[in-house]
């Protein structure tokens, strides 16, 4: 891989980035995907005087399961990014996995709208977050017993929550955000 000139690397760069990696091509649709929604809520959220760096956001977006094959992906896809040079997209994607999201929303920072896209889709379609959490509910519960279904549905419900508190500052849902094509 040669020298990355830009912080913040556009769509087709990404995928360059992505596919010397060799991250597989589902993935990268996913990753699209998320860029697309993550970009909407940003550009919604600065309207809304919340200050943000969308050109950050939306390559952390593209980059952000580049190492999605491998466990701790989250950490050695940041160690990978960190290595070719883009030290911001590296920290933004380097805890999506457990990230907290702020409860505050007038604080909401780069990694919180990375994480809020991610968390409302699937592949590479826009599912919202009721869906989303039920999907990754029963991932868990396959994994790790149904004992602990209730602490996964509490967290689930604040989560659809905290979406919904979101939309209502925005003054929109984020399904009528995002174009049709990803819903
Ligand atoms: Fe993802």
């Amino acid at each position: 891989m040669g020298e990355i000139k830009t912080k913040y690397p556009n769509r087709e760069e990404c995928k360059k980035i992505m596919e010397d990696y060799g991250t597989p091509e589902r993935v990268i649709k996913h990753t699209e995907t998320v860029a697309l929604i993550a970009q909407k809520i940003a550009e919604r959220l600065k309207d809304k005087g919340i200050k943000l760096n969308i050109p950050l956001i939306v390559s952390s977006a593209y980059l952000h399961d580049i190492a999605r094959s491998e466990s701790k992906h989250d950490i050695k896809g940041a160690e990978y990014l960190k290595k070719i040079g883009l030290y911001e997209v590296a920290e933004v994607i380097r805890d999506h996995t457990f990230h907290k999201i702020t409860d505050n929303i007038s604080e909401i920072d780069e990694i919180d709208v990375l994480c809020l896209a991610d968390r409302m889709t699937i592949e590479d379609r826009f599912v919202g977050p009721e869906r989303r959490m039920e999907y990754i509910i029963n991932k868990a519960i396959l994994k790790f017993g149904e004992d602990k279904r209730d602490e996964l549905e509490e967290k689930a419900k604040s989560f659809v929550r905290y979406v919904h508190e979101l939309e209502i500052f925005m003054g929109k849902k984020i399904e009528d955000l995002i174009p049709n094509n990803i819903k």
